[in-house]
């Protein structure tokens, strides 16, 4: 499958939160798709960006004395610096507050005014301020409860503007039913048009509620409103294009595939083929949708507290053995435990051993029997039928690939790996050496290089630093010409000058402190243990209380202001006054949990908690024992 144009895009992420796992893993699927289309020979265009506006970023600036242009300029510049660190192939970050987005936004706003799919009406429910949804009293969980994140909704009565999203419901049940594969994986597709053939109610697209958003188009003469940030969001997969504005880069529309989480699945698959619909432009040729990360079966959030920091684990085990995890371990469309454990096996025992371990073995047995130069024109005399099996699987990857099925598609370049393993072990070349057979030893190897070649291309978009080392090994190049003949005409690599590398794949000795019984046994008694890395995921440190004074209404509480060191000052509100005075504070020093979610207690705001003991005798902080610099870590 070739396309010339490739446009692909991911989610646009919500700034009130630092990127996690989830995050990276969107990211990293996307950006491995944009290199394989690169690869190709196709004119990609890879589109990431932050999502700004709405209610839910408006509050968590307010809940930090910021307002909200500030609150998301920091936060967003958080994602695109961690993307470039991972070196993320993107070629555009949009911000859903850049100019010519909201001109984009208005402009399709209009158009939809103009064709007649937006009107003026009354709208009351229950809204997630969480997921900046609306639901209906059936959807709620014990008539209260959001069903998708689990917050409290609450009922809100608006006069709005109405999207006609009802109209388009036979349009989309027909693209659903002619497009086999316009969402993937099927089995989310049914699920999608389940909830179409259900029926669609019209959609509240704007909010007087709150001001954090685009306003209406002028001539519409209504600025008490704001655009549905769904709605805003959404169609910055156009506006990054020139949509409503410089429309050159229009030509890569539509997007042949745009990856989502499947909490963002409905939107993605009803609302916005609905949008474009109502704005005459074609729809995307695949949606794709993935699982979660979970940490010990719970989706990964910031206010859980059991997020996983993408940047400290490519640290810690590399960017490119994390990056081959994520996609490897877990089926797409399904959720994942993650788990350091499971990183560490999968690096040994599939880069390290079956992959590190042949281009090794390949570069030793070159060096010691050929002076490193093999030639390969007894490869098909003597492995016609590994050469026949190779060229099966190369042919059946793209498909994988393009089918979502990255864990199938790694799954097979595997075989390919062991076939070439399997074949060191049942010629053993060093034998042939000794036997004088040396076309046959050198045959070995050729089918080495060859399918060490092979895999080096077909895995380069998923690692791409160290395939271009595995390459320049075995002589050769990653570039779309290679990929070309290799990969679409199967032909063998020609002769081949190799060079020593030092281990690509070292295997990592790192003990991870979970005795197996213990965990077993753990998982009995529902949770009794929490792992290290759980634990780690509590920041705690030493605070230096600056300022102390009781808190207004209340015979309990104090407000601190605690210094946590390189200018991180956090109010904090500790129900400790009937054990210390406000006073005999300030100087001394706590320690703090540092990154709690921030919550309101007697209508004031608290960054932080204190660790303290508390028996029969009162309560006493817990300090360290000689002063610490503010912010150092404990733990
Ligand atoms: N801003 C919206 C998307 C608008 S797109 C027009 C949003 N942002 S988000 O930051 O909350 O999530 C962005 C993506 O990250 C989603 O695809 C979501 O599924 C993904 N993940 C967030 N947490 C996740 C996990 N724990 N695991 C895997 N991905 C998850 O939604």
């Amino acid at each position: 499958m070739k396309h010339d144009h490739f446009y692909l895009t991911t989610p646009i992420y919500y700034v009130n939160d630092a990127p996690h796992i989830g995050h990276a893993y969107t990211t990293i699927i996307a950006d491995t798709m944009a290199r394989y289309a690169r690869l190709k020979g196709c004119n990609t265009f890879f589109l990431t960006g932050t999502d700004e506006h709405g209610q839910k970023i408006e509050e968590s600036a307010k809940a930090r004395g910021k307002n909200a242009k500030e609150w998301a300029d920091e936060n967003s510049e958080k994602f695109k610096t961690l993307w470039d660190d991972f070196g993320i192939s993107y070629d555009k970050f949009i911000r859903t507050t850049d100019e010519e987005h909201k001109l984009g936004v208005q402009a399709a706003f209009q158009k939809m005014w103009d064709k007649g799919d937006i009107y003026k009406g009354e709208f009351e429910g229950n809204y997630c301020v969480s997921c900046e949804t609306f639901f209906t009293n059936t959807q709620l969980v014990n008539d209260e409860f959001c069903p998708d994140c689990g917050k409290p909704t609450s009922v809100l009565k608006e006069e709005n503007y109405f999207f006609r999203l009802s109209k388009y419901e036979k349009q989309l049940i027909d693209w659903y039913s002619q497009n086999e594969e316009c969402i993937l994986p099927k089995s989310k597709k049914n699920e999608v048009v389940k909830f179409v053939e259900g029926g669609l109610r019209d959609l509240s697209i704007t909010r007087t509620s709150f001001e954090w958003g685009i306003k209406l188009p002028d001539n519409i003469g209504d600025d008490k409103h704001v655009i549905y940030v769904w709605l805003d969001a959404l169609l910055n997969y156009v506006t990054a294009l020139g949509y409503g504005t410089d429309e050159k880069n229009m030509e890569y529309w539509p997007a042949n595939l745009q990856i989502v989480g499947k909490d963002i699945l409905k939107f993605h698959a009803i609302y916005w083929p609905a949008f474009l619909l109502s704005l005459d432009l074609p729809l995307p040729k695949h949606i794709a949708a993935h699982g979660w990360w979970t940490r010990d079966g719970e989706k990964m959030s910031k206010s859980k507290g059991n997020v996983v920091n993408p940047k400290e684990i490519a640290d810690a085990y590399g960017l490119e053995n994390f990056r081959y995890f994520l996609l490897r371990e877990v089926p797409f469309g399904q959720d994942g435990d993650f788990s350091r454990r499971a990183l560490i096996d999968r690096i040994n025992s599939d880069l390290a051993n079956d992959l590190g371990n042949l281009l090794s073995r390949t570069i030793g047995m070159s060096d010691k029997y050929f002076g490193l130069n093999i030639e390969l024109k007894d490869l098909y005399t003597y492995h016609k039928e590994d050469m026949a099996k190779i060229d099966e699987i190369t042919a059946c990857l793209e498909p994988l690939l393009y089918g979502m099925q990255t864990h199938r598609y790694l799954e097979e370049i595997w075989k390919m790996l062991g076939v070439a393993n399997k074949a060191i072990d049942t010629v053993a070349p060093w034998n042939k050496m000794k036997e004088g057979k040396e076309a046959e030893a050198m045959a070995l190897i050729a089918l080495c290089v060859n399918v060490l070649a092979r895999a080096a291309l077909l895995l380069s978009p998923i690692m791409p630093n160290k395939m271009n080392e595995v390459a320049s090994a075995i002589g050769f190049e990653i570039n779309t010409q290679n990929f070309e003949k290799l990969i679409y005409e199967k032909s063998p690599l020609a002769s081949s000058k190799l060079s020593k590398v030092t281990a690509l794949f070292p295997r990592i000795e790192e003990i991870i402190e979970e005795a197996p019984k213990q965990v077993e046994e753990a998982k009995k008694e529902e949770k009794k243990y929490v792992s290290i890395d759980h634990f780690f995921e509590t920041e705690l440190k030493v605070g230096t209380v600056l300022e102390a004074e009781n808190a207004p209404k209340s015979s309990k509480l104090l407000i601190l202001k605690v210094d946590l060191g390189d200018g991180d000052i956090r109010q904090i509100v500790a129900g400790i006054r009937e054990s210390y005075t406000a006073q005999s504070l300030i100087g001394t020093q706590v320690c703090v949990v540092a990154n709690l979610k921030p919550a309101k207690i007697m209508g004031v705001i608290s960054e932080g908690m204190l660790l303290a003991a508390k028996d029969a005798n009162g309560l006493t902080l817990i300090r360290p024992e000689t002063p610490k610099q503010s912010g150092s870590k404990i733990g």
